[in-house]
């Protein structure tokens, strides 16, 4: 199966699985907004899920509610992050943004209600042992919260308006943290699902998360507005800091091609057997949307 066919595989198994936790939380606005929030997008998060728990001998059944967490977790990010307190976006998975579509009380309490949805499905007895479920908590917890994805998204902001360009080390720190940790956790969660050790995938999503963060700059600069499904060009207009905006494109690219190598020596001990999370690496790069 080429990778574009597994990424399309395993984003139906976690549709699936966030339409069934969603079915039966009645019909109000606000979680017609969840259900909107959570359609489409690459689901990478969900794949580095499953493909990572598969790694560890675990099947999709056995993973996806954690799959299906990432991606709630992930969605309310996105619709926070779009708000006109944060990047004032109107487009989102080729789609109007939830403040817009509807308000933004409705976005903001779509958002905290599809993370309190995340914790929820962590919890589900299908992932195994409450040791293992407890692990996945308090991972999930530390990778969104402000030694995480709050603290890169708080440092994000701060930039916009900071009296000087960030240095690279405070680009990457601020990087690893609005996306990098969690596309980390992701790829750590099968080792922690299978209560196996964590470092190789750890040094291999670390690489990944800065990746794929640097990609998406540069998709801000050079992407197709209808291919991408979000607004191009916002950054510079912001005045964000980014690895585009340090080191220029070329520059950019260079980084991004080296964190890719970088990643896939992590892989090394797997052998055979981490080609899918190989072909995850360079889809991150090579990526159009
Ligand atoms: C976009 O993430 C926001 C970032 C963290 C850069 P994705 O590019 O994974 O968005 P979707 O889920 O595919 O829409
Ligand atoms: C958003 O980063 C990261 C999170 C939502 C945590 P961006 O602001 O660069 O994402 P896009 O470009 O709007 O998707
Ligand atoms: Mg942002
Ligand atoms: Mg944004
Ligand atoms: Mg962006």
């Amino acid at each position: 199966m080429t990778f574009p066919a597994r990424l399309q595989a395993d984003a139906a198994l976690v549709q699936a699985r966030l339409d069934a936790a969603l079915a039966r939380q009645g019909d109000l606005p606000v979680v017609q907004a969840m259900r909107y929030a959570v359609q489409g997008g690459k689901r990478l998060r969900a794949f580095l899920v499953l493909e990572s728990a598969r790694l560890h001998g675990i099947a999709a059944d056995a993973a996806v509610s954690a799959a299906a967490a990432v991606e709630a977790l992930h969605a309310y990010s996105l619709v926070h992050d779009d708000l006109p307190c944060m990047d004032d976006d109107d487009l989102r998975r080729g789609l109007p943004t939830i403040h817009v579509k509807w308000d933004e009380a409705t976005a903001v309490l779509a958002g905290d209600a599809l993370q309190t949805l995340a914790f929820e499905l962590l919890c589900d007895p299908a992932l195994g042992a409450a040791d293992r479920r407890l692990a996945l908590v308090a991972g999930l917890a530390r990778a969104s919260g402000a030694e995480g994805m709050v603290l890169g998204q708080a440092l994000d902001i701060a930039a916009e308006t900071a009296p000087a360009p960030l240095t690279l080390d405070q680009i990457t720190a601020l990087q690893a943290g609005k996306t990098g940790a969690l596309i980390a956790f992701s790829a750590e969660a099968g080792a922690i699902l299978a209560g196996a050790d964590t470092t190789p995938l750890r040094a291999y999503a670390h690489a990944l998360g800065l990746a794929f963060q640097i990609a998406d700059d540069i998709l801000d600069v050079e992407g197709d507005e209808a291919a991408i499904g979000k607004r191009v060009g916002k950054d510079a207009e912001a005045g964000k800091a980014t690895f585009v905006s340090l080191l220029g494109l070329e520059g950019a690219k260079i980084r991004a091609r080296s964190l890719i190598s970088e990643a896939e020596a992590a892989l090394s001990p797997y052998g055979e057997r981490a080609s899918g999370l190989i072909a995850a690496a360079r889809f991150v790069i090579s990526r159009q949307s």
